[in-house]
């Protein structure tokens, strides 16, 4: 049996349970490709399977990783159109694949496999897969087109793509919100107009300054308990939450005077999955848009942290830490 190098999740628990381990080469049946690795996306649903504490539990053991990109090594029965040492990317999660990233080689759901451009480089594309496209589905979800927008977590992965395309998409304001100095710092060089520590007991009212008393038209919110619940009370009239985050769902809990402000605000809450909204055909046209926004320099990818395969654990511990912004990646090159 040839075998492969891949992160084993065997128990549920901290970022130790995270094992470099040997294991089988997966074989491709038919209809699809066996992709070599050369990046694979760490995203923070990761680390919230890792513990079980996510909306889907993994079978174990596990591979983790629900997005990658790489190199064709070989093709399954009846693929075609695709060659080996063609560059992929292999968003796993849209083929309702939420494993297996975390390895040497993947397999993908051909109709799901998009070749990536010859200026966007394995690490870009990947960091375009679940984040690049919530982010970009977020500004269709609720469009910032004329309107002051609040981005809670601005500095992560999703946040710094969707400060960027908020700002592209049109919005008159964009205010940033994360928990540092420094992680505000890089959200301006995102684009953001106006940044706000929300870890500053007095943040709420630094935004209410910020949008003349009124508050921002929309909230793209993903951290959840008390923030979701300030973010809720700063919105405008006909203002519009939108409610994406994995920790968000762990700590949620709207009251009755919530709702009813709400329905005497006009504002509505809007909740937000990204793998139902994509189809095969539709998720070539959004990488092509993204791959084009990169290529043309209208946005910026940027990669927090590159880790060898061995090192998942500590790329998982510092993204539950708060420590990272932008995306984390399991890469061949960093060994
Ligand atoms: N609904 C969907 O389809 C969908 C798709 C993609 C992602 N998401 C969600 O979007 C969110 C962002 O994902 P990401 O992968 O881009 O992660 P990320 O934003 O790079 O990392 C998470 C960030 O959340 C903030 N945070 C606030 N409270 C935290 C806490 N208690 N523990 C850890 N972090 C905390 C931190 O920023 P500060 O230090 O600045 O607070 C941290 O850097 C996640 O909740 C993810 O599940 C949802």
């Amino acid at each position: 049996m040839t075998m492969m190098n891949a992160i084993v999740l065997d128990r549920f628990g901290d970022p130790d349970t995270l094992r470099l381990t040997s294991v089988a080469k997966p074989k491709p049946g038919a209809g699809q490709l066996r992709l070599r690795v050369n990046a694979a996306g760490i995203n923070f649903a990761d680390t919230l399977m890792r513990q079980d504490r996510y909306a889907v539990t993994p079978p174990l053991p596990s591979i983790l990783g629900s997005e990658a990109a790489g190199v064709v090594d070989t093709l399954g029965e009846s693929v075609t159109g695709f060659v080996p040492g063609q560059r992929i990317a292999a968003p796993l999660f849209a083929a309702g694949q939420y494993y297996g990233g975390y390895a040497e080689y993947v397999l993908i759901d051909a109709n799901y496999a998009v070749p990536i451009p010859a200026e966007v480089s394995f690490d870009t594309a990947a960091a375009l897969l679940v984040q690049g496209l919530s982010a970009l589905h977020l500004t269709r979800q609720a469009s910032p087109q004329g309107k002051t927008v609040l981005v809670n977590a601005a500095a992560g992965g999703v946040g710094s793509l969707l400060v960027q395309l908020a700002r592209h998409a049109g919005a008159a304001r964009v205010i940033a919100a994360a928990s540092t100095a420094d992680k505000l710092a890089f959200a301006r060089e995102m684009g953001a107009d106006i940044t706000v520590n929300y870890t500053d007991p007095d943040w709420a009212g630094q935004v209410a300054e910020a949008t003349d008393g009124v508050g921002p038209d929309i909230v793209y919110e993903s951290v959840g308990g008390a923030i979701c619940t300030a973010s809720l009370a700063m919105l405008a009239p006909k203002g519009q939450i939108v409610i994406y985050g994995a920790l968000n769902i762990q700590e949620f809990a709207l009251g009755v005077p919530d709702l009813l402000a709400m329905i005497f605000k006009n504002q509505s809450l809007t909740g937000f999955a990204l793998a139902p909204l994509l189809t095969p055909e539709g998720l070539k046209a959004d990488l092509g848009e993204l791959f084009g926004l990169v290529a043309s320099g209208a946005l910026r990818v940027t990669i927090g942290g590159r880790f060898g395969l061995e090192a998942a654990a500590e790329a998982h511990r510092q993204l539950e830490q708060r420590e990272t912004r932008g995306k984390l990646l399991l890469t061949r090159d960093a060994d």
